[in-house]
């Protein structure tokens, strides 16, 4: 199993040959979910004493599992926040993988922290953070709230010692769920503060809801606040300049949760509508979501690294020697994680290939393929846009359906393979929403699916 033998020289060729045929697929293939009968009859399991042939275990990869995964890679996949991942960065992955590339620390891992360190510095440069910033890639936005969320307690908690009230985050009715998970991981509190009219999370929004409901806040003490930069349902950008103003005054640790939308700041169409993210005591993006990563990938980044580091460095014997270097950082240091794939290098490779600006035009163009869309959405007579897309999510309503309508038709394109596009709910009533993010979604794939609505 470990010598590079015969028959992991036969394994290489089949996977390579098999990885340049789905590669050069143009484009990928949507498939769809098969059913558990179906795995049962075509995939028995094939985990066995003695093992099997190559072919046999490749074979029921490549005919019954891949053919079962709806490709987020699809241009005609619209559906929660599907993913496109550049060619580069696909094929670097292999060599992450392959080389085994141990990202916990510096001592293990220096080149690799290096490249990813000029990664998070480039997305530091675009959020407008100080020199001090940093942090790593983790694995999902997730993690990133959930170790961004943890630093900000313990700040707080440095800075009211013996304060017994519990502890709380303020969120908006729009906010990630995996911001309300974090809370239970961490078993505080969430005011979830309504949004407006444009369901943004503002300034006003936060102190109306505190003053209303004052008695039932008062035993709380609030230690953060999460704005949103490109809300998943809607893709709208909370008031984070109105919000960051109101976390300063308040001592309030101000977290940015741009997983989806903060790839958005590349574009100068939009950035304006960030304005206040430089203010930012930790942000997080996805590179896996808008900025083009194959999964799983996405940034941390503190303001001031050091108070995350203080927090999340793990200390045990066996480790402390990689604290012994002070010259690198160790990304392990600056999330709840421990052992990390270098996972940023599929992103470093990709950005250092084909540049800012291929970067830049393939944002904007999910800008304009969504500006598309909510036009045509306008012009239909049995269609409604929910609100003017700020980013690259398209939302609108079909006159006339209810929750099953819609689901039997998203389950009917999706066998029909016209798209993978399902219902969500806005304020209790359910819509359709496209979120771009793949540069080969055309007007001919959004005119053909707007067609299949009428
Ligand atoms: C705004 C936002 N935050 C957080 C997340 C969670 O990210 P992940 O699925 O990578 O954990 C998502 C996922 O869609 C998101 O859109």
């Amino acid at each position: 199993m470990h010598k590079f033998d015969d028959q992991a020289s036969k394994i290489l060729l089949k996977v390579l040959s098999h990885t340049i045929e789905r590669l050069s697929l143009d484009p990928p293939i949507l498939d769809y979910p098969k059913s558990v009968e179906f795995f049962e009859k075509n995939a028995p399991s094939l985990i066995t004493e003695v093992g099997n042939s190559i072919d046999k275990v490749f074979d029921q990869y490549k005919n019954t599992i891949e053919q079962s995964i709806i490709s987020a890679d699809s241009p005609r996949n619209l559906s929660f926040i599907p993913a496109a991942p550049t060619k580069a960065s696909m094929i670097f992955d292999l060599v992450v993988s392959a080389g085994s590339l141990n990202g916990i620390s510096w001592q293990e891992g220096s080149g690799a922290v290096w490249v990813e360190n000029q990664v998070i510095r480039w997305i530091a440069d675009l959020v407008g953070l100080p020199e001090d910033a940093g942090g790593c890639f983790v694995a999902g936005g997730t993690n990133g709230n959930l170790s961004s969320l943890v630093v900000a307690r313990e700040e707080h908690r440095k800075k009211h010692k013996g304060n017994s009230k519990r502890l709380a985050i303020i969120c908006s009715d729009q906010t990630h769920s995996s911001v309300k998970s974090t809370a239970k991981v961490m078993d505080c509190d969430v005011i979830v503060v309504p949004t407006n009219d444009s369901f943004q999370l503002t300034r006003e929004s936060i102190e109306n809801e505190l003053k209303v409901h004052s008695k039932k806040y008062k035993e709380l003490d609030i230690f953060a606040i999460v704005a949103t930069a490109g809300t998943t349902n809607l893709g709208v950008i909370d008031d984070i300049y109105g919000i960051s103003e109101y976390a300063k005054s308040n001592k309030i640790w101000l977290h940015v949760d741009g997983a989806y939308g903060g790839a958005g700041l590349l574009s100068p169409k939009v950035k304006d509508l960030f304005s206040g993210i430089e203010h930012a005591d930790s942000f997080i993006v996805d590179p896996h979501k808008w900025l083009f990563a194959p999964f799983d990938c996405a940034a941390v980044i503190y303001r001031n690294k050091h108070l995350a580091s203080e927090v999340h460095s793990q200390q045990a014997n066996y480790l402390d020697i990689l604290h012994d270097d002070e010259a690198g950082d160790n990304p392990s240091d600056y999330a709840f994680h421990l052992t990390r794939r270098a996972r940023g290098l599929p992103m470093w490779f990709s950005l250092s290939v084909y540049g800012i600006k291929a970067y830049r035009e393939a944002v904007e163009s999910s800008l304009n393929i969504a500006k598309y869309a909510a036009d045509e959405i306008k012009k239909s007579s049995y269609l409604t846009l929910l609100i003017e897309p700020s980013l690259s999510v398209v939302a609108f309503e079909r006159e006339n359906w209810g929750w099953e309508e819609c689901k039997n038709w998203s389950t009917e394109q999706l066998k029909k393979q016209v798209c993978f596009v399902v219902p969500s709910l806005v304020r209790g009533k359910p819509v359709f929403r496209f979120a771009f993010l793949n540069p080969e979604t055309s007007k001919e794939i959004v005119d053909e699916i707007l067609l299949s609505l009428e």
